[in-house]
């Protein structure tokens, strides 16, 4: 109810009567006052006046479940959501929880106490700035073809910046970067066997409010606000990215890789068309990015004129992350 409360909050310009709420929602004027006193509570700045009704003044930058239920407008993605104050991390809670969890709930929390960035880094989560979500998946596709899905969400959360008037890139396969510092990251982690995927949980860390970041991380990362100068909402950022992902999962569904997603996903790269550095578990190599090919693979023409097929290896960027 306090979703449907802030939605007709949000439609109606100026003041909404108590009367056409209780009618729009169904319920007692009481029921109103309680849902109302209880926004007050949390933070929303809403006028009443008798004779004229509610309005909403002001809301606080929070990701509790209604307000991003209040903004999406997804059929099955993150149409449950489970929003925590404090974690360990949202990715470790999907793995343990996902088995009672439904396909697209996403998790959300305030706080990381032991957030997890890729190749067993730690991701750094302080409270209060920051998006710290997963979104849990347990779809019908072979275990081979699970990873495409960070690259499809890394799309989807460039798609959502842009629709929000930002505009990032992606280094391939999924670090979203803006003027060459990292403002997301996205690890995605299965649960699968030989042949069945039993879960995919897609992470992903956002940099919104952070004013400063620790002095090791400050060359390289970034965040919404230092970048833009503006607040955004992280409810509304949410909440584009599963409206956006909602419509590149189905398209990726279709064909279970990224035919039909490439060409976005060329028009947000940041990695094609430059000089990079293969970072392979046993040798290193330079050459030129040419493209990403339908199962996410990078194509990397080397200086002996091979073209190598990149998998998920580390690649370095001239002049991202300070490359040397
Ligand atoms: C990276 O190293 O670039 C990936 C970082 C992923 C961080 C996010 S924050 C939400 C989710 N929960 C985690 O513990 N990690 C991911």
């Amino acid at each position: 109810m306090k979703t449907e409360v802030l939605k007709a909050l949000r439609q109606q310009e100026g003041y909404i009567s108590g009367q056409k709420l209780c009618e729009q929602l169904g319920v007692s004027r009481t029921a109103v006052w309680k849902v109302i006193s209880q926004l007050k509570e949390e933070g929303y700045a809403i006028e009443s006046v008798t004779n004229k009704g509610y309005c909403l003044i002001r809301e606080p930058n929070v990701l509790s479940e209604s307000e991003i239920l209040s903004r999406i407008h997804t059929n099955c993605i993150g149409k449950q959501v489970q929003y925590f104050d404090t974690l360990d991390s949202t990715n470790t809670y999907c793995g343990r929880e996902g088995e009672r969890l439904a396909h697209g709930t996403l998790v959300v929390a305030e706080e990381q106490t032991a957030g997890l960035g890729s190749r067993g880094r730690s991701w750094t989560s302080p409270k209060g700035s920051s998006i710290y979500m997963s979104l849990l998946l347990k779809p019908d596709i072979m275990p081979d073809v699970a990873p495409r899905l960070t690259l499809v969400m890394a799309l989807s959360v460039a798609r959502a910046f842009r629709r929000m008037g930002v505009e990032v890139q992606i280094k391939w396969p999924n670090d979203i970067v803006i003027k060459g510092k990292k403002l997301v990251g996205i690890l995605t982690e299965m649960r699968a066997e030989i042949g069945y995927v039993h879960q995919v949980v897609i992470g992903v860390g956002i940099n919104v409010l952070t004013e400063q970041f620790p002095e090791e991380l400050s060359q390289r990362a970034t965040s919404v606000l230092l970048e833009t100068g503006k607040a955004f909402s992280r409810a509304q950022l949410v909440a584009e990215i599963l409206d956006c992902f909602e419509q590149d999962y189905d398209i990726f569904l279709r064909t279970c890789d990224l035919s039909e997603l490439l060409e976005q996903y060329t028009q947000f790269s940041v990695t094609i068309g430059k000089e990079v550095c293969v970072l392979e578990q046993k040798e290193t190599y330079n050459g030129r990015a040419l493209g990403v090919n339908e199962t996410g693979q990078l194509l990397v023409a080397c200086e002996d004129g091979s073209v190598k097929k990149v998998f998920a290896d580390e690649v370095s960027v001239r002049g991202i992350y300070g490359y040397v």
